[in-house]
C-alpha cells in the first residue's frame, strides 16, 4: 500500500487538509504549473462522472501530466470478466497515480491493497468521496473567510450521499453545528451520527425544510437523491422530490449563507436560485479544478509551494 493514497477523509490530519486548502489556493493563481512532465494517471471510472473525472484529468493536463483511462467499464475486460485485482495489477503496470470511482464501498481501499501506485478514491458507492469534500472546504473556506464554528446545513439524500459523509468527518476540527434535514427513509445514518456523539459534534434532525433551519444556517448543503443506490425504483419515486429549493425560501437567510451542491442537480435547486448571489455550486465545481491538483501532488510526493490570502 502506498500511504499517499486517499481513499477517506479520515486518512489525512488536520494540518495536512489545511496544507492541501493552502496549496489550492496557489494553484488556483497558478493553474499551469508543469510539475507533472514525464508522470502518468490514470483514471478508471466504474461509474458515470462529469465532475471529478473532467477535473481530475484537466488538474493532471495542466500540470503537464498525460492522462489514461476509461469512463464506460463496459468497454473494458472487466466486461469479459476480469476481477477488479487484476485491473488494477495491470494499471499498475503503466502509470504513476490511479484515480478510481467504483459503485462498491470499499473497492479504493481494496484497490490500495493490491498495488503499491497510489490511490485516490473518487467516490466509492455510498461511502467517501475525500475530493470532493476537499473542494468543498475550500469553497466554504472562500465564501466564509473561515472553516470554524459554522452552521451547516445537509438537505436532501444523507443516506446515501457520500459527499456529506465525507464532509462531516472532514469538520470534526472546526467545531460545526449540523443540520441534517432529510425524510425517516434517508437520515443520516447512525454511524455518523455516533461519529458526532463521539467528537462532541452538535447536530440536529429535522424531516421539514422550513425557513427557521434555512435562517440559521451558513452554508446550505444541496444533495441529490441517489437514484442509483436504490433496489426498489418505486421506493425511489416516493422521495425523489421531497426537498427543493427556490430563489423565495432564501428570502431571510443570513447574507453569508452559500448554497452548495456537489451536483448533478435534478430537482434539488429551482434554476431561478441560480440568479441569487448566493448561489455557489458552479464557482465550487470550478474549485474542484484546484483543490484535485493539490492532491495529485500529494499523492505523487511532489512538494508545492502554499499560499494563503
Ligand atoms: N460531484 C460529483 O461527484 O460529480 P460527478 O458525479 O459529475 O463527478
Amino acid at each position: 500500500m502506498n500511504n499517499n493514497s486517499l481513499v477517506s477523509i479520515s486518512d489525512i490530519s488536520k494540518e495536512e487538509i489545511l496544507r492541501l486548502l493552502r496549496q489550492a489556493r496557489y494553484f488556483e493563481a497558478n493553474p499551469n504549473h508543469r510539475i507533472l512532465e514525464g508522470r502518468v494517471a490514470a483514471t478508471l471510472f466504474f461509474e458515470p462522472s462529469t465532475r471529478t473525472r473532467l477535473s481530475f484529468e484537466t488538474a493532471v493536463n495542466r500540470l503537464g501530466g498525460r492522462v489514461i483511462g476509461f469512463s464506460d467499464a463496459s468497454t473494458t475486460s472487466s466486461s469479459k470478466g476480469e476481477t477488479l485485482k487484476d485491473t488494477i495489477k495491470m494499471v499498475s503496470n503503466y502509470v504513476d497515480l490511479i484515480i478510481m470511482r467504483h459503485y462498491l464501498e470499499g473497492a479504493a481501499r481494496y484497490a490500495t491493497e493490491v498495488t503499491d501506485v497510489p490511490v485516490i478514491n473518487a467516490g466509492d458507492g455510498a461511502n467517501q468521496h475525500p475530493s470532493q469534500t476537499m473542494l468543498d472546504l475550500y469553497s466554504i473556506y472562500k465564501t466564509q473567510g473561515t472553516l470554524e464554528n459554522l452552521t451547516i446545513t445537509m438537505v436532501g439524500d444523507l443516506k446515501y450521499g457520500r459527499t456529506v459523509h465525507s464532509l462531516l468527518m472532514a469538520l470534526q476540527y472546526f467545531n460545526p453545528t449540523f443540520n441534517f434535514v432529510a425524510c425517516k427513509e434517508l437520515q443520516m445514518p447512525v454511524e455518523y451520527k455516533q461519529f458526532c456523539d463521539e467528537h462532541g459534534i452538535r447536530y440536529n434532525e429535522y424531516t421539514d425544510f422550513t425557513p427557521e433551519v434555512i435562517n440559521s444556517t451558513d452554508i446550505l448543503y444541496m444533495t441529490r437523491v441517489q437514484r442509483e443506490r436504490f433496489t426498489d425504483i418505486m421506493e425511489y419515486e416516493k422521495v425523489k422530490n421531497l426537498y427543493t429549493l427556490n430563489a423565495s425560501m432564501l428570502e431571510g437567510s443570513r447574507d453569508n449563507l452559500r448554497v452548495l451542491h456537489p451536483l448533478p442537480r435534478v430537482n434539488e435547486i429551482a434554476y431561478d436560485v441560480d440568479d441569487s448571489p448566493k448561489a455557489y455550486y458552479f464557482q465550487q465545481a470550478q474549485n474542484g479544478l484546484y483543490a484535485r491538483q493539490a492532491i495529485i501532488c500529494r499523492a505523487l510526493g511532489i512538494d508545492i509551494p502554499e499560499m494563503v490570502d
